[in-house]
């Protein structure tokens, strides 16, 4: 079954073909970054306007790469949520439409399922069970994975997400949007810090972050410093680790409550270095394994979402006639496909 996938949650445009057989044909990313950089953050109507316009020429532009026609395709798959609702509409009524015109199955997929399934497209998978550590722009979260769809969450952010963090953090720094890359590159380059961050939520049990009061205490520090003294290397470094050490003790405490000998670490902060290279240590002193997925799928794309609708369109589940966009879609309500 060969099954187009289209992101539009966000500032990416995202279009892959998915073939069961096969695996992944074709995937192009296009990013919308420039066009907000000015604004210092995403402007959701800028976002739906420039997926309008990018949409079509990806989709040609994935099935010409993929040697395809659109007649060749058995399914369209979708992103029908969380994100901006108007972005989300833009690929939603062209995926039903574009179903409907070859007459075959559509299906609105969860973008952090998503993100969740994206290390499948590696070429040494997790097998399920496992517990996954979700870190995106606008979610964080601790999922127990038994199966597909089949989803308990452990925990999850009570404020910020990850992802929102450093983005924040990167503004204060005075570093371009999107934040995570830029702060990255920045704390690589000194090895230490004077600041010493809190690690939220650490010092009591439970398995939710916070991520709010960590942004505070960076801003608190970068305030209290005497002018001209340029420490921005300093902070970043002293805000990575603290995220990371963050993670790490949380994942920690997760895998040896369940038993788990598999995490797998997905979303666009997934891409930090950093925050690899901690889970990786953690997992060799646990004996267990951590899978992320390749770089290129860490962040918004449609190879995760065609993967994400061929595993339910390829088990029978399919959207009705109609269609509906949820940008707000808490990932528990998902279900195994029917
Ligand atoms: O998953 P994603 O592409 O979009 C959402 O679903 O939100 O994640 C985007 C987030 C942004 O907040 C971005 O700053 C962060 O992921 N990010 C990073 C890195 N690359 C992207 N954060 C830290 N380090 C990175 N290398
Ligand atoms: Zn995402």
């Amino acid at each position: 079954m060969k099954v187009l996938g289209l992101e539009t949650s966000c500032d990416e445009t995202g279009v892959a073909v998915y073939d069961g057989r096969r695996g992944l044909l074709a995937d192009a990313v296009y990013s919308q970054v420039e066009i907000h950089a000015a604004y210092g953050g995403v402007v959701p109507e800028l976002a739906s306007r420039d997926h309008v316009r990018k949409l079509v020429p990806l989709v040609e532009q994935t099935l010409a790469t993929a040697d395809m026609q659109l007649s060749d395709l058995d399914g369209v798959a979708y992103t029908a949520g969380p994100g901006l609702a108007g972005a989300l509409l833009v690929g939603a009524g062209f995926a039903r439409s574009l179903a409907w015109g070859l007459s075959i199955p559509a299906l609105g997929v969860h973008h952090m399922e998503g993100h969740l399934l994206a290390p499948m497209l590696d070429s040494d998978p997790p097998e399920m069970p496992f517990l996954a550590l979700l870190v995106s722009g606008g979610h964080t979260l601790l999922v127990h994975v038994s199966a597909l769809g089949v989803y308990d969450i452990l925990g999850e952010s009570v404020d910020d997400a990850a992802g929102e963090a450093f983005d924040k953090v990167a503004k204060m720094l005075g570093l371009g949007y999107p934040g995570g890359p830029a702060v990255e590159a920045l704390a690589n380059t000194c090895d230490t810090s004077r600041f010493t961050f809190p690690r939220p939520m650490t010092d009591r049990p439970g398995l939710d972050f916070s991520f709010s009061g960590l942004k505070t205490a960076v801003m608190t520090a970068l305030a209290g410093l005497p002018e001209g003294e340029d420490v921005a290397a300093e902070v970043a470094r002293g805000f990575s680790d603290a995220v990371v050490d963050t993670f790490i003790i949380k994942c920690r405490r997760a895998l040896k409550a369940t038993g788990l000998k598999r995490l797998v670490v997905a979303g666009g902060v997934s891409a930090n270095m950093a925050l690899r290279g901690g889970l990786e240590r953690l997992v060799g002193e646990l004996d267990c394994r951590v899978y992320f997925p390749p770089l290129r799928f860490a962040t918004d794309n449609g190879a995760m979402i065609a993967y994400a609708g061929h595993c339910r369109l390829a088990a029978g589940e399919q959207d009705g006639e109609g269609y509906r966009v949820r940008p707000r879609w808490p990932i528990s309500e998902l279900r195994s496909p029917q």
